[in-house]
């Protein structure tokens, strides 16, 4: 199933985040290709991922010196190279074979957050290992943190002992995925599902022999590894056994997110999954509008990221003149991983870096903190956004 040849495409060729995807389909197994590229039902939803960011447009100011650039910006008080990070994605070995750990490296190098799947294809500590290497190799000077995202096990008892292992290994947050009580319907796998049955008579259940929480290919997941029965309720459980930040992710109404701001959270991870997930769901800028709108304290309440369908690094300007932290990007990295290795991983950064900063110097900032929601037009999509049904309706 790993990929480790180096796609035909030449690298030098890659000039945008969707030139990845070319060159990863010319090399990926078609199983890895309808894993990772796959979508919920008719792909409505990753559509609205991809299509939103181009309902808004920016309006530039001029005249203002912006000869030098920062990118910087810090999630929950780590400063980070970039206002974009690196979002939890299950089993990269189905990219490469160097999966995680390199991810972790490359992301270490470029001064990146990763946050790292609970459905990983190597054991968590091995990831945090070649991050901490990496660390050393650039003398600790990367600003590079990695969080863990957290499938909740059905099994509490595994809950912990899993919870344990990422606080033990260092991992500085926990993102807790909470748009999974079961996993969406992936039309393209469910035909390559069908398929192999029909080749094979039957199905063999593929299991990680790294990872118990992993499956030996993603999108078909290890019995028991999602809870449907999770609850807020849950999260006093989860905070006795964990003490730092908490981020949610999946959250898709400004409803959860006052929920969630009640329930103290450090952050919100806006997403619908990568349009994996449930069918016709909101993007997650249409979710930030309905914040803006509806409950504009939870800005100042926690950090609030987006993430999904981001394929060029002007867009991370959109979220974040919107009132977001920071962006977070899926499938870019992983075509990036699977067609280049290292040198994919850091390229992908680097398409996307440079696109920060020439959007930041024509839209006159130099720094990300002077980003203001007056610095684009989101009136198309403000022309969509949910509206109760009734004036007196009451959040
Ligand atoms: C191949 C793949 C695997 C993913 N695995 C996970 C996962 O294990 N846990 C999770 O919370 N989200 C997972 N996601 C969703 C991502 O965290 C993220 O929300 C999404 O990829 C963002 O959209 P984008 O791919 O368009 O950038 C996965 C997405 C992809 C594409």
């Amino acid at each position: 199933m790993a990929n480790a040849k180096k796609a035909p495409y030449p690298l030098a060729l890659c000039v945008t985040a969707d030139d990845f995807a070319a060159a990863a389909k010319e090399v990926l197994p078609e199983k890895a290709w309808v894993y990772v590229s796959s979508s919920a039902a008719s792909g409505l939803s990753l559509k609205a991922n991809l299509d939103d960011w181009s309902r808004i447009n920016f309006r530039p100011r001029i005249m203002r010196s912006v000869s030098a650039i920062d990118t910087r910006r810090a999630i929950l008080g780590q400063p980070g190279q970039f206002p974009f990070f690196v979002s939890a994605m299950g089993t990269l070995g189905n990219a490469h074979p160097g999966a995680e750990p390199l991810l972790a490296r490359g992301s270490t190098r470029k001064g990146l957050h990763m946050v790292v799947s609970t459905a990983t294809s190597k054991p968590l500590e091995e990831i945090m290992d070649a991050h901490r290497d990496e660390q050393r190799l650039l003398g600790n000077q990367s600003p590079s943190r990695l969080a863990f995202q957290l499938y909740m096990p059905v099994d509490r008892s595994k809950a912990k002992s899993l919870i344990q292992r990422v606080k033990a290994a260092g991992y500085h947050s926990l993102w807790i995925t909470v748009d999974t009580s079961i996993l969406g319907k992936r039309t393209a796998d469910r035909y390559l599902q069908a398929q192999e049955l029909l080749e094979q008579g039957a199905r063999e259940r593929e299991l990680a022999a790294e990872n118990e929480f992993g499956p030996a290919f993603g999108g078909r997941p290890v019995p028991g590894y999602l809870d449907p029965g999770l609850s807020w309720e849950d999260l006093a459980w989860i905070k006795q056994e964990w003490s730092g930040p908490i981020v949610l992710k999946g959250l898709q109404t400004v409803e959860d997110v006052k929920i969630a701001v009640e329930h103290g959270v450090q952050g919100v991870l806006l997403s619908n999954h990568g349009g994996r997930q449930i069918h016709s769901a909101p993007s997650a800028l249409m979710t930030l509008l309905e914040i803006r709108n509806y409950y504009p304290e939870a800005l100042e309440k926690l950090e609030i990221y987006v993430d999904g369908g981001l394929r060029d690094g002007a867009d991370a300007l959109k979220a974040l003149c919107l009132g977001a932290t920071a962006v977070g990007v899926g499938r870019p990295y992983f075509y990036a991983m699977a067609a280049y290795g290292m040198e994919g991983i850091e390229k992908c950064t680097d398409v996307l870096a440079e696109e920060v900063e020439i959007t930041m110097k024509m839209l006159g900032v130099s720094s990300l903190d002077q980003l203001k929601p007056e610095m684009v037009n989101a009136t198309r999509l403000l022309n969509e956004m949910w509206r109760p049904e009734t004036v007196r309706a009451r959040l």
